[in-house]
């Protein structure tokens, strides 16, 4: 049987950082599923259809070295409302999420829609102030010139995208364990997250 850990929340709440560690912690493959949308809406930015786009979607896609810029994510979240781009990109992640080593996968609705029957489910959340006040941070880091205001304006933003929208909307799955990392730094966040799937493995 696979072992399937999924790992939900909005932008910015560290789940990335979290899945990563936690992928590796108990030796599992990791599938951001962000970067999935994030592929379809670049191509989007570069004139195909989104829905042309996802249902052409590749792993090698995955690689691409522009997904994390502002724009990209913007867009990832816009082409995320539409039904069909979402169709699309079902079985790629639930194939990845029976591959037999097991996996853990991070996103918005991967307890809720893609993987309702996940061993373990985790709903990583924080402030919309904590999560601009990081990601400012981690795009200054790579050189970007960004304001705060701007970086919360951008996060909200696309919290309402996220929350709002009729199909897989971001919510908790009812069976999800919260963790929320407004106080926590990453190493304590992931040592609560290692601690919630070493108790659900029993
Ligand atoms: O996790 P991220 O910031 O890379 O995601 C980019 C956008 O993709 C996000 O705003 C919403 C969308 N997304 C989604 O709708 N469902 C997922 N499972 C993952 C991401």
């Amino acid at each position: 049987m696979s072992f399937t850990i999924a790992i939900d929340g909005p932008a910015a709440a560290g789940k990335g950082t979290i899945s990563k560690a936690v992928a590796a912690h108990f030796g599992l493959a990791h599938l951001d599923t962000g970067l999935l949308y994030r592929v379809v809406g670049a191509r989007m930015l570069e004139g195909m259809d989104p829905v042309a786009a996802a249902r052409d979607i590749r792993a090698e896609d995955l690689e691409r070295d522009d997904l994390r810029s502002p724009g990209v994510a913007q867009a990832a979240s816009k082409v995320a409302v539409i039904a069909q781009v979402r169709e699309h990109l079902l079985d790629f992640q639930r194939s990845f999420a029976r591959r037999s080593g097991g996996a853990v996968l991070d996103g918005r609705d991967i307890g809720t829609v893609i993987c309702p029957e996940a061993q373990v489910k985790i709903f990583v959340t924080a402030s919309p102030e904590c999560r601009a006040a990081r990601r400012c941070k981690e795009l200054q880091d790579q050189g970007l010139a960004v304001e705060y205001d701007a970086v919360l304006e951008d996060v909200k933003a696309r919290d309402a995208r996220d929350s709002d929208r009729a199909t897989a909307p971001l919510r908790p799955a009812e069976d999800a364990v919260l963790l929320d990392t407004s106080a926590l730094d990453i190493d304590t966040a992931v040592a609560r997250a290692v601690a919630i799937v070493t108790a659900a493995r029993g």
